[in-house]
């Protein structure tokens, strides 16, 4: 049986994540959050002191690192960095940074381009990233790119840090969210962008329901309701 690999790009804070692990619960499809990966490596450097705007130190760094992904039988993916769980620690906004950073390194994006490629072998996915539907899966079959203003994301951003008990204020969340966007559409590698056949979806103005129908809605469009 082939599987349908379903290509979510976008921004951070625009939903990705909440809206494609609901999806891939509807539809039984494993969700792989390829922005956790990167995390993982972002953390790594940044518990081992090497300053993750180093090119050099955190490519060297590389072959010290075994990240795993593994998922739960509800289907909850958590990241293990060397066999040690790591998947809350990820979140913490000072490895959003990090993340970004060693993100833009060519060495990092290989080193973790055939994990992200075999899942989509093995399963029927809907994967969350960047460069999902440009790079690591360009012949998926539904490429969608979700996006939502600086502003609206920012806001989010502020309620999901509050509910986890680690605020931060608003100005301080749209700055950081501005130069991610930045960092992560301006490097030379794999940069975010729409792909040219992915269906563009703004949830500025939606709300959960609203933009999760709409991403169901584009998906069975594309799938022929699969
Ligand atoms: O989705 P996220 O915010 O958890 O991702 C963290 C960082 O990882 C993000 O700033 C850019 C990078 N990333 C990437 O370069 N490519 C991906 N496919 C996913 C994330």
């Amino acid at each position: 049986m082939s599987h349908i690999r379903i290509a979510i790009d976008g921004p951070s804070g625009a939903g990705k994540s909440t809206l494609a692990r609901s999806a891939a619960g509807k539809l039984g499809y494993l969700y792989v959050d390829t922005g956790a990966i990167y995390r993982t490596v972002g953390y790594y450097m940044h518990m081992n002191g090497i300053d993750p705007e180093n090119e050099a130190a955190v490519t060297a760094g590389l072959p010290e690192i075994s990240v795993e992904l593994v998922y739960e039988e509800d289907g909850l993916q958590r990241m293990l960095l060397n066999g040690e769980d790591v998947t809350g620690a990820i979140r913490l906004p000072e490895i959003s940074l990090c993340a970004s950073a060693v993100s833009a390194y060519p060495s990092v994006r290989a080193f973790l381009l055939e994990m992200q490629r075999k899942l989509a072998r093995e399963h029927s996915v809907i994967m969350d990233g960047r460069d999902i539907g440009t790079v690591v899966l360009p012949d998926a079959e539904v490429k969608i790119f979700l996006t939502a203003s600086p502003e609206a994301r920012a806001e989010r951003r502020c309620l999901e840090l509050e509910q986890r008990g680690t605020p931060q204020p608003y100005e301080k969340v749209l700055e950081e969210i501005k130069k991610r966007d930045w960092n992560d559409a301006n490097r030379a590698a794999a940069p975010m962008r729409q792909a040219e056949d992915a269906v563009l979806l703004d949830t500025t103005n939606l709300n959960f329901q609203e933009s999760e129908a709409a991403l169901l809605a584009m998906i069975r469009r594309r799938t022929g309701g699969i």
